[in-house]
């Protein structure tokens, strides 16, 4: 019954359409019949997961339908084909799941078929990224190995940096205010401690503002909220990831689930307890950070210390992800800044979590910084700098961008829920962040400017100025 250049078409129609459905496709000369009739959506994915079938059909109200779903069946190389017939059509709804063709009848249901699986598995996936909108803001990942080396502190302090905009001397293009035009008014209420923490606040360069979410991906030890003062009873991340399992996420929903915390920056709280850990999907993530772009010319998230796939533990690879949040924002990220503590366990386990994230079995950006935190002579004798940064040199063949020790400073922001320009603006480690972030900038610049040294480490080589 099929030959080569028949499309063989899994069914999840519900109704009496479903005869319609299987008969219209299975009229010969099409070009497609149906290999499996399915009750249900687990029925579908195991059918998918067994190569039965090269394309969907499934009612748009099929209930379970979601963005992780559609992911799965992607995953298997099925495409996904919705038959919405409603008066009022759900198309955004369906496109934010991830649904490749709509058809709004059965008559229509055959050519959107042919359409959609004619297309190579590299058009398809260029058709997905392109709809998931590349070059708008930016994503940064902070991530470090055990130990507490400091990523939440990197995080918050790169935020608030990013969002004071470059310095006036130095505006690298491609990224910026004027990037995000429409968006500026989300970032103009103040939100955690009333009047004067908001827009009107004067930035510590006096640069251009940018947009930023700090977003807590930290599924281990998440403390973004708490540390800026802010309520923690609700997570703003696990509610945006189930804003998109029941329709299109807009900015407009994602920035109520981020309150303005600091000046210029919203904050997406995360889970409250590490067990709440399932409520932040990998795909319902990945919908999250795509429409940061259209809300921030910056994102940066927090992430936790652990890369472990679990399919290297478990043999079921179908269950929820214990680390998908952070290997994720890894895969999400534009640029990713490794923070390791700048002590001797510290930078040996900086040196292997370089190792560990080279093994990631996600693409990650090449594009990475290094921090060393916490750096003190205390810890690592005499000449703390250059001894640091040759031990980097000669370990992991790496520069790091080194951020002194300042408990001073960081117990004023503990203390105050504060960031550090605010309760320590003199503070050294804050210069040394502010510095970071306009590597950052440069790495970006680099990035997207044409024909520029693409090395994997640009941007980090001879980056101390700490
Ligand atoms: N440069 C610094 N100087 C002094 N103290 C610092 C510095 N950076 C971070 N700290 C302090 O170190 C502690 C750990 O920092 P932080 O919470 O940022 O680490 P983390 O890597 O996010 O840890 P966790 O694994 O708990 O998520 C905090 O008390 C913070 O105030
Ligand atoms: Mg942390």
């Amino acid at each position: 019954m099929t030959g080569p250049s028949v499309v063989p078409v899994l069914c999840a129609v519900l109704g009496p359409a479903e005869a319609d459905v299987v008969r219209s496709l299975g009229t010969s000369g099409t070009g497609t019949t149906v290999t499996r009739r399915c009750a249900d959506l687990p029925e579908l994915l195991a059918s998918a997961e067994a190569g039965s079938g090269r394309a969907a059909v499934v009612s748009a109200t099929l209930p379970g339908l979601g963005r992780d779903a559609v992911a799965r069946m992607h995953e298997a190389g099925v495409r996904v084909i919705a038959l919405d017939e409603a008066p009022e059509p759900s198309t955004d709804r369906l496109a934010a799941i991830g649904v490749d063709g709509v058809a709004r009848s059965v008559e229509d249901l055959v050519s959107v078929v042919r359409d959609e699986t004619a297309l190579s598995p590299a058009a398809a996936r260029g058709k997905a990224a392109s709809s998931a909108g590349a070059g708008k803001g930016r994503i940064v990942a902070v991530w470090g190995p055990v130990g507490a080396p400091g990523r939440t502190t990197t995080a918050i302090e790169l935020a608030v940096a990013l969002a004071a905009g470059p310095p006036v001397t130095a505006r690298p293009g491609g990224v910026g205010r004027s990037a995000l035009p429409g968006r500026r008014g989300l970032f103009g209420r103040a939100g955690r401690r009333g009047p004067g923490r908001g827009d009107g606040l004067r930035t510590p360069r006096g640069g251009a503002r940018e947009q930023v979410v700090l977003a807590d991906a930290d599924t281990y030890g998440p403390c973004v909220a708490p540390r800026l003062g802010m309520l923690d009873d609700s997570s703003g991340l696990a509610g945006a990831v189930r804003a998109v399992g029941t329709g299109p996420l807009d900015v407009e929903t994602l920035a109520r689930h981020a309150p303005v915390a600091l000046p210029g920056v919203r904050v997406l709280g995360g889970i409250g307890r590490p067990g709440r850990w399932a409520e932040l999907s990998g795909a319902g993530l990945d919908a999250v950070w795509e429409c940061l772009r259209d809300l921030a010319d910056w994102t940066v998230i927090d992430t936790g210390p652990i890369l472990e796939t679990d399919e290297v533990l478990s043999y079921d690879t179908r269950a929820p992800q214990r680390n998908a949040a952070t290997l994720g924002a890894l895969a999400a990220a534009d640029v990713v800044v490794v923070v390791g503590s700048g002590d001797p366990i510290g930078l040996q386990r900086l040196v292997r979590g370089l190792d560990d994230l080279a093994a990631v079995p996600h693409p990650v950006t090449p594009d990475r910084l290094v921090v060393v935190n916490r750096l003190r002579a205390a810890a690592v004798g005499a000449n703390p700098r250059s001894s640091v940064r040759s031990a980097l040199t000669r370990f992991a063949g790496v520069d790091a961008h080194l951020v002194p020790d300042d408990p001073a400073g960081l117990d004023a922001g503990l203390l105050s829920g504060r960031a550090l320009f605010e309760c320590a603006p003199g503070s050294p480690a804050r210069a040394a962040f502010g510095h970071l972030a306009e590597q950052v900038r440069q790495l970006v610049h680099v990035r997207t400017t044409p024909h520029a040294d693409r090395s994997p480490w640009v941007g980090v080589t001879g980056s101390s100025r700490a």
